[in-house]
């Protein structure tokens, strides 16, 4: 299908989504223009660690295959995922393996020159393919390496160093973007057929995380204050293994325990002994005793749970929020250079950041919030044949807004109520390969409107909103500095909404949050230079997060059941009769306040079953924290903190 040679499609964001979508639009003879607030291999898909899952033919020689993939990933999101993208998607997963291999990625081999694969939460299969662990900043290169070359031909101009403001939308379909140049300060608009947004996730909402500072969700924010709806905001997941830090957390990768490395506290609760010195026998293997069949690969929303509880219990290393991670076993069988071969790059950044050697002496690790598994809702259209996605159909990732496409961390799409490690840098490829050819068709028959015939009023309307916005942050004199209002935001957030969710609690924050925005009003710019203001756009992304927490908390209020990683007390059991339905945020820009609306979830592949992955029934500490109110031990166990 020929395109005008006049039309264009704007990518926002410069991470492994949008690398993908602007590589395959070009390959389709779309022109591109390609947005990213920072050079695109500091993306935050650098940071990604341990793997991208799909079936091979090792893996199905051992039973694996496509459709255990799909619904691997559908029950690890506890079925709030729409069943047909997450069947294309695992259906596309080897296919994407391959091209990548043919890009160049390094991934990791065997002895016979075969793809190795590896162990990954929620799967008892090898399916995981990866490159040491580092596999997010390599595959990353690869497609960086792509999209230089279509550069080169003119195909794609890239704008690096630029911020997306707002969405331009003309009689209901997005047209272009008003951006701001992060170096010069113009605020200028750009026309295109279509936008899609590839901005990540929005971890910065809870102040510290294992995400980038740059993944505020501003660009989310905005599209939702736009008209766009922002679907499943509850669901963030908490990654089991981080290094809490005084600026950010740092992950270790899943990786670590998908290659043999294992979770214990000391048996007893006060054990000072250090760990080398304490003996097998009194080890608590938490996650071996009570998921046998999973062990230490649970999927995460179980494993972090677990870790809360037992440092609830008093029993974390020195009674404090911190439990071992240990890879000595696995030195012990492979050796220590082959241990070094799969994970050497997280283990550096142990040893960077802690100052031990992880090989020597177990790992000290705790959860951090790591992923948004909501974001911008979109759409599909489901192929009756297959049961997957139909091929090319332009409602494919589109949000509710036409024109306006998400993709990767930013698309609610497939994991539901809680991801499955590795499955993230599939999501991302996949939305941008798969929906690339959707957006083209889009733009070649379906469009309401070209971007070429929409009145110049449409964009410069757009520009004054933000130049307006600027001025006001600029000349704002207050007592608010944007960065204090922003650390208390994040600790409120992380306190009452994050693994365990009490109703008074997250009332309570809610009830803190409309000061917030009083006082937001009042913030002060302590830099208001117009050259590379960093301060400038980073207030401005306060009040979008802001906003972003006000959808967060009422969808999890709303929600009084437990699924994934939404985990009420109160509420211990997952209500398919009630709560089987995606939460829809809508912004009422009236009243500057989220509306929760629902929306129908596509079950018609697999019938919702119970999530146990072999839980051993026994003892009632088996079973996540249960207190119906926070008491002051859980009250003083929060992911990020020592
Ligand atoms: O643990 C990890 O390596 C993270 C992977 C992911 O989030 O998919």
């Amino acid at each position: 299908m020929a395109v005008a040679s006049n039309k264009r499609v704007i990518v926002v964001g410069g991470g492994l989504a949008g690398l993908a979508a602007s590589v395959k639009l070009a390959e389709l003879g779309v022109a591109v223009d390609l947005f990213s607030m920072v050079p695109v291999k500091r993306s935050h898909s650098v940071c990604a660690q341990g793997g991208i899952n799909a079936c091979n033919d090792i893996a199905r020689q051992q039973g694996y295959s496509e459709w255990i993939h799909f619904d691997e990933t559908v029950l690890g999101g506890d079925f709030l995922a729409d069943q047909p993208p997450v069947l294309e998607m695992a259906n596309w997963a080897p296919k994407i393996i391959d091209l990548l291999d043919r890009m160049g990625v390094p991934f990791n081999r065997t002895a016979e020159g075969q793809r190795d694969l590896r162990l990954f939460g929620g799967s008892l299969f090898k399916r995981t393919f990866f490159a040491g662990a580092t596999t997010g900043q390599q595959l990353l290169y690869a497609l960086d390496e792509q999209t230089r070359r279509y550069e080169s031909e003119g195909k794609i101009n890239k704008y690096e160093f630029w911020e997306f403001l707002w969405p331009v939308v003309h009689n209901g379909a997005c047209v272009g973007i008003v951006a701001q140049d992060m170096r010069t300060m113009q605020i200028r608009a750009f026309r295109g057929d279509a936008v899609v947004m590839a901005t990540g996730g929005n971890g910065l909402v809870f102040g510290k995380s294992t995400m980038s500072v740059i993944c505020t969700g501003g660009a989310l924010s905005r599209c939702y204050q736009a008209g766009a709806h922002y679907g499943n905001p509850e669901f963030i997941q908490v990654h089991p293994t981080a290094i809490p830090g005084e600026d950010k957390c740092r992950l270790i990768s899943e990786s670590a325990r998908g290659e043999g490395g294992r979770v214990w506290v000391p048996r007893k609760a006060g054990d000072t002994r250090p760990p080398n010195s304490i003996p097998e026998a009194e080890r608590f293997y938490f996650l071996e005793e009570r998921y046998p069949k999973y062990g230490n690969i649970v999927p995460r929303d179980i494993a972090t749970r677990e870790i809360f509880q037992v440092c609830q219990e008093g029993l974390g290393v020195g009674g404090g929020n911190m439990v071992y991670l240990d890879l000595r076993d696995k030195v012990k069988e492979i050796g220590r250079e082959k241990v070094l071969a799969k994970l050497e790059g997280i283990l550096e950044i142990y040893e960077k950041f802690v100052g031990t050697d992880p090989l020597d002496e177990p790992m000290k690790i705790f959860p951090a919030v790591h992923y948004s598994m909501g974001g911008l809702w979109t759409t599909f259209t489901k192929d009756e044949k297959t049961g997957g996605l139909k091929f090319g159909d332009p409602k494919n990732m589109s949000t509710n807004i036409p024109g306006l496409y998400a993709m990767g961390e930013v698309n609610f799409a497939y994991h539901g109520a809680n991801r499955l490690g590795a499955n993230s840098l599939l999501s991302c490829i996949f939305d941008g390969l798969f929906g690339g050819t959707c957006i083209r068709n889009y733009i070649a028959e379906a469009a309401p409107v070209a971007a070429a015939d929409v009145p110049q009023e449409a964009y410069d309307a757009i520009v004054k909103q933000e130049k307006e916005r600027q001025d006001w942050l600029v000349n704002n004199q207050g007592d608010e500095n944007p960065y204090l209002l922003w650390q208390e935001m994040g600790k409120w957030m992380t306190d009452t909404c994050t693994v365990v969710r009490h109703n008074e609690r997250l009332e309570e924050c809610l009830r803190r949050l409309q000061e917030w925005k009083a006082r937001y009003k009042r913030v002060k710019l302590s830099d208001t230079g117009m050259w590379t203001n960093q301060n400038l756009s980073f207030a401005r992304a306060v009040r979008d997060m802001i906003l972003e927490a006000e959808a967060i908390l009422k969808g999890a209020l709303a929600r009084n059941e437990s699924r994934g990683a939404h985990y009420k007390p109160a509420f211990p059991e997952r209500d398919d009769s009630v709560y089987l339905r995606a939460t829809l945020a809508e912004y009422d820009a009236d009243a500057d306040e989220a509306r929760i609306l629902y929306g129908a979830v596509d079950t018609s592949l697999v019938t919702p079953r119970a999530r146990t992955y072999g839980k051993r029934e026994s003892k009632a500490t088996d079973t996540a924290p249960t207190s119906a109110t926070p008491s002051a031990a859980a009250a003083a166990v929060t992911v990020g903190a020592r």
